[in-house]
């Protein structure tokens, strides 16, 4: 096991590159085995969720070759239907290989996905959502097994705006028969990042990003070069970060209008934020004032992602606020440890109340989920004395080089073994 050694208090200035998004490269790699030819994805984040989705391809029999920080998968011998648990357990979106699996061998078999435990994270939306394509889904001894003689197009309507069960029936109707239309969808720009990509492999899909998504199933689909768009909930930690430490940093490849919900709460902070094309300038200068109330929601709202960085955010602003989450039942597990550094902050139900407090002071704290994890990390940079951030592997999920990019920040932040 690892930890953060953190020396608090240092002013954070410069530029930071944006990683790839995690939660497009995901759902993009799963898509690779629907084609027999190979696709190349560009610039994929150096992240655990990423390695261990290259690892079931590899089970399912794709041939995966890194190229620097690309990567180029060969699914034309792709033979194996069924994801091993081992590795099902270890990251949510291996739940996102069902559609293409099942479009590619009509059979799959998954253990029930893992990932942060930030609630119940129940997959009924994806299950319902590929039985109205015609799968016949049966679940046995924690195992989702699928199959269908052919995949059929009709129209879908999601109870909630789920993220992963859109891309679930995208994944699965690119290759049906017929059209399927996909109601009440969700709108994240990671959607819409994997509409392009089918379409740039010869899918026919249109709408991500409104609520309506139309998929127009082909019969063979081809092979591509990508770039996934940036990491919208990396770029708004940075952010969050520099609003809490004070400075002037830059994320760059970031645009500006994916992460607007959040953008707009640091100025009503009092942060000075500048955009140029795909470069956000933030400038943090004296103590920020509180924000009164944020609620997390679906794209476009405030994301869920960044509730953890911007309650911590708001610990040590000048009043108080609520922060409300909307979307999973159990995502403050972080607030007892953000209490050992002093933050004033009481949960109950699906809300924090915040009274605001000068300064952090150093404390040795346990890292328990991906988002929450980081919130700790910048919440010990910002904190007065010295920091331990114990149990790296949640970070290690979803950020790639986190401690060199804060260290070129001029953050005091060194990786230990325990
Ligand atoms: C994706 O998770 C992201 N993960 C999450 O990011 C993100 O928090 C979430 O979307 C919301 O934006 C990936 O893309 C890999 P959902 P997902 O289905 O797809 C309920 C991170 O930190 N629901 O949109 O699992 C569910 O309980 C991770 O990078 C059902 O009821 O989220 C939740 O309340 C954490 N039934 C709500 O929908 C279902 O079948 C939103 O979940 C599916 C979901």
């Amino acid at each position: 096991m690892e930890k953060y050694i953190i020396n608090g208090g240092n002013r954070l200035y410069g530029g930071v590159n944006i990683q790839t998004a995690k939660n497009s490269v995901l759902p993009i790699l799963a898509a690779s085995v629907l084609t027999d030819k190979k696709v190349r994805i560009l610039n994929i984040p150096q992240i655990t969720d990423v390695k261990n989705m290259v690892k079931i391809l590899g089970c399912l029999g794709c041939k995966t070759a890194y190229n620097g920080n690309d990567i180029v998968i060969d699914s034309s011998s792709a033979s194996c239907c069924e994801i091993p648990g081992t590795l099902a357990h270890e990251l949510r979106s291996s739940i996102f290989l069902l559609g293409p699996v099942i479009a590619r061998f009509r059979r799959a078999k998954i253990a029930y996905p893992g990932g942060c435990d930030i609630g119940l994270r129940p997959v009924d939306l994806h299950l319902n959502g590929l039985k109205r394509l015609g799968v016949k889904i049966t679940e046995q001894n924690g195992y989702i097994l699928c199959s269908c003689e052919k995949l059929a197009g009709n129209e879908i309507m999601l109870d909630c705006p789920s993220v992963g069960a859109t891309e679930n029936i995208m994944l699965a109707a690119v290759k049906a028969q017929g059209t399927t239309v996909i109601k009440n969808a969700a709108r994240e720009p990671e959607i819409e990042d994997l509409q392009k990509f089918l379409n740039c492999i010869g899918g026919r899909i249109s709408g991500a990003g409104s609520g309506t998504i139309t998929v127009e199933g082909v019969k063979d689909l081809g092979g591509c070069n990508y770039l996934p768009i940036a990491d919208r909930i990396e770029a708004g930690t940075f952010l969050i970060a520099a609003a809490m430490c004070g400075g002037e940093i830059e994320a760059k490849g970031i645009y500006a209008e994916n992460i607007s919900s959040l953008l707009h709460k640091l100025r009503e902070n009092g942060c000075k934020i500048s955009v140029k094309n795909d470069k956000i300038n933030i400038c943090s200068k004296s103590r920020l004032t509180s924000v009164k109330s944020i609620e997390t929601q679906p794209y476009p709202g405030f994301p869920t992602d960044l509730q953890a960085q911007m309650t911590a955010l708001c610990c040590i602003c000048n009043g108080n606020s609520i922060i409300t989450e909307n979307l999973f039942e159990t995502r403050f597990k972080y607030v007892p440890e953000l209490r050992k550094m002093g933050a004033d902050i009481t949960v109950a139900g699906r809300s924090a109340f915040v009274r605001g407090i000068e300064k952090f002071k150093g404390a040795s704290v346990v890292s328990c989920d991906l988002r929450g994890g980081a919130a700790l990390v910048i919440s010990a940079l910002a904190a007065e004395g010295k920091s331990e951030v114990i149990d790296l592997s949640h970070i290690d999920r979803g950020y790639g080089q986190f401690e060199y990019k804060l260290r070129s920040l001029g953050a005091d932040i060194t990786r230990a073994a325990i």
